[in-house]
């Protein structure tokens, strides 16, 4: 099928219109009444492009869930206000309308409106004909709308879209978030989602499909494969045998090929093939790597058959300005700064991510653990995880399906090894190539959903307890691999020097963690000194509206966040950076602005042997530093020069803080350029004083 973007020109306006009678026109085929009508006067509402997150425009308040991000576009909001006060405006459902004209070329294609992500409980209606519904905010979908047109004519297609119930307890947005695509297929198409690739390390490739006849005869038809490596060559085909399908029948059609002296796919090698498949016109596209991602109860999780160990980081979907509405070149800019970081898995918590996003991990070489939001074995959890499978199946970068997180209501029943059991089989049946886990947050527990685990997944280790608890379930349960699911849990500011959480400030050493938290160098010392231990995923890469603990309104954005919201480096990048990359790293943290006689906590993260901290040119002290340690000095502070020098090998390194005045200079520099009107840029704006002192 061919796709063509549809996120321009859209209208859109906050509130109800479904006190209109017959608004579904369930009654007579393609009388949808307001809003939802072919017809309708919205020349009044906003002009938006997709993708669209209504929810940031909104004003927080008090009333709504600061653990949501305090905007009132959730039933919290309705809660609360019920108690409180008399505002009645709906902030939760939003109408968008796109109203287009018939393209002459698709007279005698098949064609399917495709929405990538709307926050949720969505609608649908063409040309007034109401068409479904979608609850999930998360999973993408699509819907034939070819015998829905009117060719020759304008058509409209209107979609509501409700958030008021929450699916998670951190910010989700509102809206048309994510890309929406025509998707243009011949009358005998290959069927959505159902292309599947599967590899093997000598470069053997088997590749199905199903192709659907959607005409009133008998179909015949021959299927081409083609494998092209990155450089547009040709590098293995096949040719099915004709397959006749019966009217508005489908078939599955499969081959096997061979790729000579395949380029695996890697962390530092994403190397992309692509699979063009071929019925008459018809013509689907896959791209994929060649490789294979295993957990072993001994040496963790492998890569192509060699250990790897999982450096991840939790990430929500929202970034600053645009709450969920990512730009795919945002999708691309948030996994650049994570690999930057030294990170090699992104754990999509606690959702199906944007398939943007997806599609960067591949190119760039990310590690991904792809989640589905509802777990257990009801339609609606099925369903999602169904649509989750069958979408990222072909991508490189997802080594491992997480079907759950810290269904602590019923985490340790013992019936729920038989939830976990049953999801397990569904994955399998769907994807029978890779581990399944399950966010478990329940300790040495084995009892229930953890006992059936495949791959064990642990939602802390706990500092302080080093861990112990956890060798110990490792003795109990030696064939059972394990993975971090979730770490660390501190909360830093970026460049904070102070902790006062009367007055919301936060140093940003790492050190001040949730109860169930550990600082970076505790867990990293924990997983990086344990073979069978596949590694960990720090909460979290990204600050992320909503749950601001350990404050409360009107703090309403997270500090657990290595890199902050707008996707600058809070000081602990440095400590990933030291110790997961080669890069030489020396970095002083905080600043150095206080008052004369303060004891300052001044951390240092670097990967040099030895250090040396200097006040205005005097030697404070020298130290040692081990592997995946974070040292940390007391310094009485005096304004002027705080300085660190350390060698790495035969580099030498300094870093210093400098007492800076007051400000004389904003400088502005793009941090993102916008490459086409898709984009969306980043600036990054700083003070310096007369100096040039930052
Ligand atoms: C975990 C949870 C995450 C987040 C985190 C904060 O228990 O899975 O979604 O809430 O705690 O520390």
């Amino acid at each position: 099928m061919k796709k063509i973007n549809f996120n321009k020109g859209w209208k859109f306006t906050l509130g109800n219109s479904l006190d209109e009678f017959n608004t579904f026109g369930l009654d007579k085929y393609s009388d949808a009444a307001g809003a939802a009508a072919r017809f309708y006067d919205h020349c009044n509402w906003e002009n938006v492009d997709l993708p669209h997150d209504w929810a940031p425009s909104l004003q927080k308040s008090p009333y709504a869930n600061s653990f949501a991000g305090a905007y009132p576009n959730t039933s919290f909001h309705r809660f609360m206000i019920e108690r409180h006060s008399n505002l009645d405006t709906v902030y939760n459902i939003g109408w968008y309308r796109k109203q287009f004209a018939y393209d002459a070329e698709w007279a005698g294609k098949r064609i399917f409106i495709e929405f990538e992500g709307i926050f949720r409980d969505a609608i649908v209606w063409v040309n007034g004909i109401y068409l479904d519904r979608h609850n999930s905010g998360y999973t993408t979908f699509a819907i034939d709308i070819t015998d829905h047109l009117v060719e020759g004519e304008d058509n409209s297609v209107a979609v509501h879209v409700d958030s008021e119930q929450a699916e998670g307890w951190w910010y989700e947005g509102s809206g048309i978030y994510r890309n929406v695509n025509l998707l243009i297929g011949e009358p005998v198409y290959f069927k959505y989602h159902q292309n599947v690739i599967r590899t093997e390390l000598d470069g053997y490739v088997d590749a199905s499909a199903i192709l659907v006849n959607d005409c009133p005869e008998l179909a015949e038809q021959t299927v081409t494969w083609q494998v092209y490596d990155a450089n547009g060559t040709e590098v293995a085909s096949a040719k099915t045998a004709p397959v006749s399908i019966e009217a508005y029948g489908e078939k599955q059609v499969k081959v096997r090929m061979k790729v000579d002296a395949p380029h695996l796919w890697s962390v530092d090698t994403p190397y992309l093939y692509t699979l063009v498949m071929r019925a008459g016109e018809e013509e689907s596209t896959e791209r994929f790597g060649i490789r294979t991602a295993t957990f072993d109860p001994d040496r963790g999780f492998l890569l192509n058959g060699k250990p790897i160990k999982v450096r991840g980081a939790c990430v929500h979907q929202d970034f600053g300005g645009v709450g969920v509405a990512l730009t795919d070149n945002l999708q691309y800019y948030k996994i650049k700064r994570l690999k930057e970081m030294g990170v090699n898995a992104y754990r999509a918590s606690h959702n199906a991510p944007s398939p943007a996003l997806l599609d960067a991990c591949d190119e760039l070489g990310m590690l991904v653990m792809d989640e589905t939001r509802m777990f257990g074995t009801s339609p609606e959890a099925v369903r999602q995880l169904t649509d989750l499978i069958e979408r990222d199946r072909n991508h490189p970068c997802v080594i491992i399906w997480s079907l759950g997180n810290e269904e602590f209501s019923i985490q340790n029943e013992v019936w729920s090894y038989r939830l976990m059991e049953k999801v397990t089989r569904i994955a399998k049946r769907l994807d029978p190539t890779r581990a399944v886990t399950y966010g478990g947050n329940n300790g040495a527990d084995f009892v229930g959903a953890n006992g059936a685990a495949e791959v064990r997944g642990i939602n802390y280790i706990r500092n302080g307890v080093s861990g112990e608890w956890l060798d110990h379930y490792h003795r109990e349960h030696p064939t059972q691999p394990i993975i971090g699911t979730e770490e660390s849990s501190y909360v830093i500011s970026r460049g904070g020097a102070v902790n006062d959480l009367e007055k919301g400030l936060l140093d940003s050493t790492g050190n001040v963690t949730m109860p169930w938290g550990s600082t970076p160098k505790g867990w990293v010392k924990y997983m990086e000194k344990r073979d069978h231990f596949a590694g960990s995923f720090m909460w979290t890469g990204f600050d992320y509206r909503g749950e601001p603990n350990p404050f409360y309104y009107t703090n309403n954005v997270s500090s657990f966040g290595t890199i902050d919201l707008c996707g600058m480096e809070k000081p602990p990048f440095y400590y990933y950076k030291a110790w997961w990359t080669d890069e030489p790293v020396l970095k002083l943290t905080p600043h150095w602005n206080h008052k004369v006689g303060d004891k300052v906590t001044v951390a240092v993260f670097t990967n040099c042997e030895e250090i040396g901290l200097y006040l205005n040119g005097k030697l404070l002290e020298t130290r040692k530093v081990e592997r995946f340690d974070a040292p940390l000095f007391e310094v009485e502070y005096e304004a002027g020069v705080l300085s660190v020098e350390g060698k790495r090998g035969d580099v030498l390194l300094r870093d210093e803080l400098v007492t800076s005045g007051d400000t004389a200079e904003v400088r502005c520099h793009s941090v993102l350029e916008i490459q086409n009107e898709d984009d969306i840029g980043i600036y990054e704006i700083s003070a310096f004083d007369e100096n040039g002192v930052f």
